[in-house]
């Protein structure tokens, strides 16, 4: 029997809906709450609000579950590789073999960016950061690819996916090789997808990139691990800009600078800045903990807390997993990967931790990981936001067949009252 859930205002009874998920989980529809009552609901942070219904991925942050369109992230630990999960998440189910291929095919195809792209690279400035150009060059595919900006069809969105999956990759690894005056390694068209970006970011023109089994897999479940997580900062912006009907590249290069920053994406770089700073001697790891528990001082311990997780973050397990097999076949004892061990047992036995149910996210370990590997910190976040475009084309689509309203919060205006304009030269101060 369907639940409807009443609110009682100034006396009057309003029935509102009960929505049920196929988890079970129930929300309140108060979608005629302000034509029916005049009232609307205030919710900072959006903790209590469902932005939308979705079938992409479920998440029980209580048990530490997430599930990739309804398969638990543990199966694709040793499976599966990031292009068959991108598939999997954008057009719903895991593809055939033909379907595989030909979806392979294509962003092997699409791997180049047009030469005109190519040359706003040498505009930057060596140190520009690379979520900047990121931003800013899956934006301009929106200029060198106007047929793709209505997909009004499944099989230009298909297009358009790939090409997106794709260039992302070549776009990637080009602003690592401008930040570091290197010349501009071309995709190999006989390169899969990691691999190829591999390639791009380290072979040389008289040196070719060796690939290394362990080193691919590595960063194969880092993508896939970050290829989605409903919607969190980053997807729900990908939505909110693609409510406004703006295109598939506009609505991404949102969501690259929203995951930018240090409380989303950007928090794999601020871990190992916390990490550095304790191996240099700065702080002892106890002391950082204690700083991280007062509010004056405005530090976090870095990549613990999750707005979802009330519990492991399962992708946290598995990458402290791999972290704790890679180091030390790639002959690499990284001090950072003790002190992160230590943190992680000071807070998780510390009552303040424990309280707040603050376990280590996903971006605890990335970063280790990453850096065994070779990759540059300041292309941390890059790397999640190439793992995360899978999760963003698909939530974009999702959007669009849905036809959705277009997202528009309101707020309680709190300011002044009505004011008189004064002229400039009769103001005080
Ligand atoms: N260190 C110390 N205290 C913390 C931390 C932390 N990392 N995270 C949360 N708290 C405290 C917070 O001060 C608050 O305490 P009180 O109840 O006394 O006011 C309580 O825990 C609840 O925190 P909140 O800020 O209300 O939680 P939130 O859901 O708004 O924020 C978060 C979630 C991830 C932004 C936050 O935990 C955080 O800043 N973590 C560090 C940054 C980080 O690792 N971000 C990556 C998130 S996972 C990947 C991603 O989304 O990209």
């Amino acid at each position: 029997m369907s639940q409807i859930a009443t609110l009682i205002l100034d006396g009057e009874s309003h029935d509102f809906p009960v929505i049920v998920g196929t988890e079970n989980e129930p929300a309140i529809d108060i979608s005629s709450l302000r034509a029916r009552t005049g009232h609307i609901t205030l919710d900072q942070g959006y903790g209590n609000t469902g932005s939308c219904e979705s079938a992409i991925t479920y998440i029980d942050g209580e048990k530490g579950i997430l599930r990739y369109r309804g398969i638990p992230i543990e199966q694709f630990a040793n499976g599966p590789n990031f292009i068959e999960v991108a598939w999997l998440l954008i057009f719903g189910r895991l593809p055939n073999v033909e379907e595989y291929a030909e979806f392979a095919n294509e962003l092997t195809h699409e791997a180049n960016i047009d030469e005109g792209m190519r040359h706003h690279f040498d505009s930057f400035p060596r140190k520009a950061p690379p979520m900047a150009i990121l931003a800013s060059m899956v934006s301009a595919l929106s200029c060198f690819h106007p047929e793709l900006l209505e997909l009004d069809d499944p099989s230009r969105f298909r297009s358009a996916a790939a090409r997106l999956m794709s260039k992302i990759r070549t776009i990637a690894a080009f602003a690592y090789r401008h930040s570091q005056g290197l010349p501009y390694m071309y995709p190999d068209p006989r390169e899969k997808y990691v691999n190829n970006f591999l390639h791009m970011m380290f072979s040389m023109p008289y040196d070719h990139y060796v690939d290394d089994d362990l080193v691919r897999d590595a960063l194969n479940m880092i993508l896939i691990l970050h290829a989605d997580h409903e919607q969190n900062c980053s997807t729900s912006t990908v939505r909110m800009v693609g409510s406004s009907h703006a295109n598939l590249f506009a609505s991404c290069s949102a969501g690259i600078s929203a995951l930018w920053g240090p409380l989303h994406g950007g928090a794999n770089v601020a871990v190992l800045e916390m990490l550095q700073r304790i191996h240099d001697g700065q702080l002892t790891p106890q002391e950082y903990v204690k700083l991280s528990k007062d509010k004056e001082s405005g530090v976090r311990l870095m990549g613990f807390g999750h707005r979802v997780y009330k519990n492991f973050d399962p992708r946290a397990r598995l990458l402290a997993d791999i972290a704790g097999e890679l180091l030390p076949r790639l002959d690499k004892n990284d001090p950072l990967l003790n002190i992160a061990r230590e943190l992680e047992e000071i807070a998780l036995q510390d009552p303040y931790f424990v309280e707040r149910k603050l376990y280590p996210n996903v971006d605890f370990y990335s970063g280790i990981i990453l850096r065994a590997i070779g990759i540059p910190v300041n292309m941390f976040t890059v790397i999640f936001a190439m793992g995360r475009l899978p999760g963003w084309i698909a939530h974009w689509w999702e959007q669009q067949q849905e036809n959705a309203r277009i997202s528009r919060p309101r707020q309680v205006y709190q300011g002044n009252g009505l004011t008189d304009y004064t002229p400039l030269h009769g103001r005080k101060r």
